[in-house]
C-alpha cells in the first residue's frame, strides 16, 4: 500500500482515537500504541526507507507535522483529565493496605451458646417461647393471683392498660419462668416429663450496676415422677463448675418465691473480686440465680398431679453470671449494652 495511503488511515485512526479518549482513562493505553517506541507512528517512519526518494521529504514532512498534532492534543487531554482528578481518586500503591477489622459475637451471645453447651448433655432440650407474653404465663399459673403482692418484685412493663383478655394483660415477659406452664401444659397432654432449658430476653424496670431494662435469663425445668431436690443441687454445681471453674463455691440460701417451695437463692463467689468484697458483690458472694422444687398448684396449671409428678426449676441471670466469670472484671454490667467498641474488642 502506497505509504500516503497508509498515512491517510492512521489520520482518520488518530481522528476516532480522539474522540475516545475524550473519556480520559483511555490515555496511556493510545499514547502507548501510537505514539509508543513500537507505536504506529514509529511503525510508519520505518517504511519511509522504502518510499520513492522524491516523496520521500514531503510524506516525512506530512508524518511530523500529524505526529505533532496529537502529540499536542495529548498533552491537552493530560492535563485536563488530571484537573478533574480530585486526591481521593489517586491510588499511592506505597501505603500500607486498608486494615480489615474483625468483629466477634457479643459477649452476651457467646454466653448463652456456653450454657446452651452445658446443658443439651445433661439431657436439657433448649426451647424458646414468647417475649410478648399474658399475665397469666407470667405470674398467675405461678400461683401469683392478680391481687398478690409479690407480683411487684419483677417490675414488669405492661404493653398496654386497656387489653384485657382472658389470660389477663399483655406484657414483656420479666422471667422465663413464663415458660415453665407453657412447657408442662403441651408435655402432660403427652403424658411426658420436662426436661427444657429456655435462655431469653427477659424485661424490668430497673438500672443500676448489676441491672439492666433489658437483660436474660436462662430457666431450666425438670418434672418428672421422681425429680428430687438433689438433683437440682447436683445440676446447679455442674453447670457452677463448668462455667465458672472447679475451684468456685456455690451456696443455697432459703428464700421464697411463690412458685416453688422450698425456693433458694444461688450464690458464687464473686469473680471481680476473688471472693473478698467488692462494690459490686459487697461480702465475696455475688447472687445468680433463684431456684426451688416447682410449687404444686404450678404443676396443677401445667397439667400435672402433684401427688405423683414433682419438679425443679432454676433462672439464672444470663449477664450476671457472665459477669462472675474468672478474670473478666466487668464491674458494671450496663457496660454489656454500651456498645462501646473500646470495651467490646478487649474480648
Ligand atoms: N423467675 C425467678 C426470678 O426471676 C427465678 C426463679 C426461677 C426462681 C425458677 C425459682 C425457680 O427471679
Amino acid at each position: 500500500m502506497p505509504l500516503q495511503e497508509e498515512l491517510e488511515i492512521l489520520r482518520k485512526e488518530v481522528k476516532n482515537y480522539l474522540q475516545e479518549i475524550a473519556r480520559g482513562e483511555a490515555l496511556s493505553q493510545y499514547e502507548f500504541s501510537i505514539l509508543g517506541r513500537k507505536g504506529k507512528f514509529t511503525e510508519l517512519a520505518k517504511k519511509i526507507a522504502q518510499a520513492p526518494a522524491e516523496e520521500k521529504p514531503a510524506i516525512g514532512k506530512q508524518i511530523n507535522e500529524l505526529k505533532h498534532e496529537l502529540e499536542e492534543k495529548f498533552q491537552v487531554k493530560k492535563q485536563e483529565f488530571h484537573a478533574q482528578t480530585t486526591d481521593a481518586d489517586m491510588i499511592d500503591v506505597s501505603l500500607p493496605g486498608a486494615f480489615q477489622q474483625y468483629g466477634h459475637l457479643h459477649l452476651v451471645t457467646r454466653a448463652i451458646e456456653e450454657i446452651e453447651r452445658i446443658f443439651v448433655p445433661l439431657g436439657f432440650s433448649r426451647m424458646s417461647y414468647n417475649e410478648i407474653e399474658w399475665d397469666y404465663y407470667a405470674f398467675e399459673a405461678l400461683n401469683m393471683p392478680r391481687w398478690h403482692p409479690a407480683r411487684d418484685e419483677w417490675e414488669t412493663f405492661f404493653i398496654s392498660e386497656d387489653v384485657v383478655g382472658p389470660k389477663g394483660r399483655v406484657l414483656l415477659t420479666p422471667h422465663t419462668s413464663s415458660g415453665q406452664v407453657r412447657e408442662m401444659q403441651k408435655r402432660s397432654a403427652k403424658g411426658q416429663g420436662v426436661r427444657m432449658i429456655n435462655i431469653a430476653k427477659c424485661y424490668r424496670r430497673q438500672s443500676d450496676i448489676s441491672h439492666v431494662p433489658m437483660f436474660h435469663q436462662f430457666e431450666g425445668l425438670a418434672v418428672d415422677r421422681s425429680v428430687t431436690m438433689r438433683e437440682l443441687i447436683g445440676t446447679v454445681e455442674y453447670f457452677v463448675k463448668n462455667f465458672f471453674g472447679k475451684k468456685r463455691k456455690v451456696r443455697l440460701r432459703p428464700y421464697h418465691f411463690r412458685f416453688t417451695e422450698p425456693s433458694f437463692e444461688i450464690d458464687v463467689t464473686c469473680g471481680i473480686c476473688n471472693a473478698k468484697g467488692c462494690q459490686y458483690c459487697k461480702d465475696g458472694w455475688s447472687e445468680i440465680a433463684g431456684a426451688g422444687m416447682v410449687h404444686p398448684n404450678v404443676l396443677k396449671a401445667g397439667g400435672y398431679d402433684p401427688k405423683k409428678y414433682t419438679g425443679f426449676a432454676f433462672g439464672f441471670g444470663v449477664e450476671r453470671s457472665y459477669m462472675m466469670k474468672n478474670n473478666l472484671n466487668i464491674g458494671d454490667l450496663r457496660l454489656l449494652y454500651s456498645n462501646d467498641i473500646r470495651f467490646l474488642e478487649q474480648f
